[in-house]
């Protein structure tokens, strides 16, 4: 929040300062008769001090445009780590991005080094910290615990959050599909996260809890006539979440799930077949993957302390609506 020239000192902003037995981190800034005292942020507030803050004032006479308070909300995932797999494209990318935008270490992850790169690269010169793990999730619990490695080395030893992102999905029907793309795409989509969720989550309890996210998709209770093989590996994902829920939560390690629907920027007049998939549906249109991003970082952080098991529809409304036209 910005005030300049300073308003009035209201009962509402007083209220949000003092919120809680303890504040918020807050970047806090006073406006004190046109002069502006920066405090240095972040900083802890308790809210007794806020409480006292606001009786000294007014017990000085102060009022009016005389003083105004100016602050920030601090970030989401401030002094948190996280490892996002498939971090190089897409969904991934942008959760990479925001959790580091929000103040979340990150280890970013995948097999391309040149993308992992430019990602790291981009979150580094804007200020957040991210650090590029390369990982082939060939369904081994060698490579899972391989990458759970690497990535608690460069993220200081611990890892608070595991986002399981990477997934390949190959549209074939049911009868062109051979047993090698079969075996492929249970191993990056199901074998994967599973190894490396066993090598991350004992760790995470260990340490007094964590959060994984995993990634399913707006097709596994939906059923489609393409890509049968790909919705059953994401339906084992979302039975997986609350699974884990249960047997990781009472440890503290969150577990839950985000279903998107399709996520694919097309370039204009490009009609492409993902597209039509989201027509009659409330929001009409194909999601961003900043969409997915922002509801990765509320199951990450703690706003969502109390939420357990469960599979976020972040799908337009695929899934729990059909609009149809009057
Ligand atoms: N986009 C959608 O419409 C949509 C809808 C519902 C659900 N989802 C789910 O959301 C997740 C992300 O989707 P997306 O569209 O962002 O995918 P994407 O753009 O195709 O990116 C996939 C990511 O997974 C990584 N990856 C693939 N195979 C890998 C392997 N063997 N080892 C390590 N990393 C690997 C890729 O990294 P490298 O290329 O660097 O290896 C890439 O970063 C997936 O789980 C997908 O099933 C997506």
């Amino acid at each position: 929040m910005r005030h300049w020239p300073p308003p009035a000192v209201s009962t509402a902003t007083w209220r949000r300062l003092a919120v809680g037995p303890v504040a918020p981190f807050l970047d806090l800034r006073v406006h004190f008769c046109r002069r502006t005292v920066a405090l240095p942020g972040p900083i802890l507030l308790p809210g007794a001090l806020c409480g006292r803050l606001r009786c000294a004032v007014r017990s000085l006479g102060f009022g009016g445009n005389d003083l105004a308070v100016e602050w920030t909300m601090s970030k989401r995932l401030a002094g948190k780590t996280a490892l996002v797999t498939g971090a190089t494209s897409n969904i991934g990318r942008a959760i990479a991005e925001v959790f580091a935008a929000e103040g979340a270490h990150v280890a970013v992850s995948g097999r391309s080094a040149e993308r992992g790169g430019e990602v790291v690269d981009g979150i580094r010169a804007r200020g957040g910290r991210a650090d590029f793990v390369r990982a082939d999730l060939d369904g081994t619990a060698a490579a899972s615990r391989a990458l759970a490695e690497e990535a608690a080395r460069v993220l200081g030893g611990r890892i608070d959050v595991l986002v399981n992102n990477a997934g390949i999905y190959p549209g074939d029907t049911t009868a062109a599909t051979d047993e090698k793309t079969f075996d492929r795409v249970y191993a990056v989509n199901v074998k994967a996260p599973f190894f490396l969720t066993a090598a991350i989550a004992p760790a995470m309890a260990q340490a007094g809890g964590g959060a994984i996210i995993n990634l399913g998709s707006w097709i596994a209770p939906l059923g489609i006539p393409i890509g049968a093989l790909y919705s059953s590996t994401k339906g084992a994902v979302e039975t997986l979440t609350r699974a884990w829920a249960a047997e990781f939560g009472p440890s503290g390690v969150r577990v839950n799930a985000i279903s998107p629907g399709v996520v694919q920027a097309f370039a204009p007049g490009d009609e492409h077949p993902a597209e039509a998939m989201m027509k009659g549906t409330p929001a009409g249109r194909t999601g961003t993957p900043d969409a997915i991003a922002d509801a990765a970082v509320y199951l990450a952080g703690d706003e969502s302390s109390f939420v357990h098991g469960i599979v976020l529809d972040v799908d337009g409304g695929r899934t729990t609506t059909a609009v149809i036209a009057a």
